[in-house]
């Protein structure tokens, strides 16, 4: 299996849209307009994996701040059941961190995400606090994570 990387286009709004819809089910899914939304401000960058042209997996950064020393704040990532645990939201993650070199960077993630909390711990995220019925819909608790500038992946 090849994958292949490359920016998130709108072309491939309704596509994150339906891997959104798998992948949070119970918890608000994005639905294609917001990817819409996001790949308009110039100040998110998204990245795409693709097997045989086919969207497996996203993820999105924003920068914060209008002057730097910036911020950054990851706002999601996800990669189509079918293909987790090959690699690819590892690859997918330090795309995005890319950008973020010499930045603190943010993000918050279920508190019964093990996945999600352990790739975000491989690449020097901690916990910093707890952010109780985050998830509005399904009322449950997210941690907040923080990974320090000086950190590379
Ligand atoms: C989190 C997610 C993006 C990881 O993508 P993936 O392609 O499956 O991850 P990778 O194969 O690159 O694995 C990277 C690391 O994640 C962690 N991980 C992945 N699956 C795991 C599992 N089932 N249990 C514990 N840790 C796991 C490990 O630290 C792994 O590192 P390793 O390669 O050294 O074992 C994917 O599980 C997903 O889309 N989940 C649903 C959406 C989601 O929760 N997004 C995050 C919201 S904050």
């Amino acid at each position: 299996m090849t994958v292949t990387y490359d920016g998130l286009r709108i072309a491939d709004a309704d596509r994150c849209g339906e891997l959104e819809a798998q992948l949070f089910p119970g918890d608000d899914p994005w639905p294609a307009t917001a990817f819409i939304r996001e790949l308009e401000s110039e100040h998110n960058h998204y990245v795409a994996a693709r097997v045989d042209g086919r969207l497996v997996g996203y993820a999105g950064i924003t920068r914060l701040g209008r002057k730097p020393p910036f911020e950054y704040e990851i706002h999601t990532i996800g990669v189509d059941p079918a293909h987790q645990g090959a690699g690819i939201g590892r690859e997918l993650l330090n795309r995005i961190l890319d950008i973020a070199v010499g930045g603190v960077v943010f993000l918050e993630v279920r508190t019964d995400n093990a996945a999600a909390i352990g790739l975000y711990e491989s690449v020097g995220f901690t916990k910093m606090g707890l952010r109780k019925r985050y998830y509005r819909v399904s009322g449950a608790d997210a941690y907040t994570m923080r990974r320090e500038a000086e950190v590379r992946a």
